[in-house]
């Protein structure tokens, strides 16, 4: 009877360990697999182009996944989405051009930076805006939950209007119903380039840094983010990949 008890003992205890191995060795939401979750209405870190999602995000992210061995799926969702689908465990890692901020990193992990970027001001050629400071009062298109949003609420007196797209707030200022339109740098030289009668402010707004959003509970996965976002900026990858979207001008 007692053998039959520790032989009992002993395979609950195999089963406990190897369930117990089998969770922490789980390092992405579905085995094989790196899930992204993106906003794909930045260019040029992420957008669509025909069916594909493409931009500097989306070739970090596969270069990321081919370093870690892993297949990339990308899950393209509203901008402020993105965190609760990395807390929640829908997604691996979000990389959407995402500033890293005190607020976010009460719930996420963010990785090693991998961009410098700073919010600019655009506004229509020959507005009476020609500084940050000469925004007070005015009505200012922003993306819903980006940095952009967030800063710009600190503007005395300033109306914001709030997109699900940074291009519907340009829209908007191409048509007059806004004076402005706070974004990243990159997106705002992209939506300026495309239209007409824009100009973007030589004082900027914010300095920033992106990086990519993890669980807090997946300190394996930012390990090893880190360590392959290293060997892409130390082989010369990243600059690669940037210099094919950004054109230094
Ligand atoms: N950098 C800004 C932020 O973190 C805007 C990012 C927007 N990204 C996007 N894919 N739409 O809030």
């Amino acid at each position: 009877m007692k053998k039959l008890v520790s032989a009992l003992l002993i395979m609950a205890m195999g089963v406990t360990m190897l369930t117990g191995c089998g969770k922490s060795n789980k390092l992405t939401v579905e085995e094989g697999k790196l899930i992204m979750g993106t906003n794909a209405e930045f260019p040029p870190y992420e957008y669509h182009e025909g069916d594909q999602i493409v931009g500097i995000d989306a070739e970090i992210a596969a270069a990321i996944a081919e370093e870690m061995g892993l297949e990339l799926v990308i899950e393209d969702m509203a901008f402020d989405s993105i965190i609760g689908a990395v807390t929640a465990g829908k997604v691996d890692m979000g990389l959407a051009g995402m500033t890293v901020t005190e607020d976010r990193l009460k719930n996420v992990n963010f990785s090693d930076t991998y961009a410098h970027a700073s919010q600019v001001v655009i506004v229509k050629e020959g507005s009476v805006i020609d500084s940050v400071d000469a925004l007070t009062g005015k009505t200012i298109g922003v993306q819903l939950g980006t940095t952009g949003d967030i800063y710009a609420e600190d503007i005395e007196g300033a109306t914001l209007e709030r997109y699900n797209k940074g291009f519907e707030a340009v829209q908007s200022l191409l048509t007059d119903k806004i004076d402005a339109v706070i974004i990243d740098e990159q997106p705002a030289k992209t939506f300026v380039s495309q239209n007409e009668g824009l100009v973007i402010l030589d004082e900027k707004f914010t300095e920033e840094d992106y990086a990519a959003a993890i669980s807090k509970n997946n300190e394996a996965l930012l390990a090893e983010v880190n360590k392959a976002l290293a060997k892409l900026k130390d082989s010369g990858k990243l600059d690669e990949i940037v210099a094919k979207y950004i054109k230094e001008d």
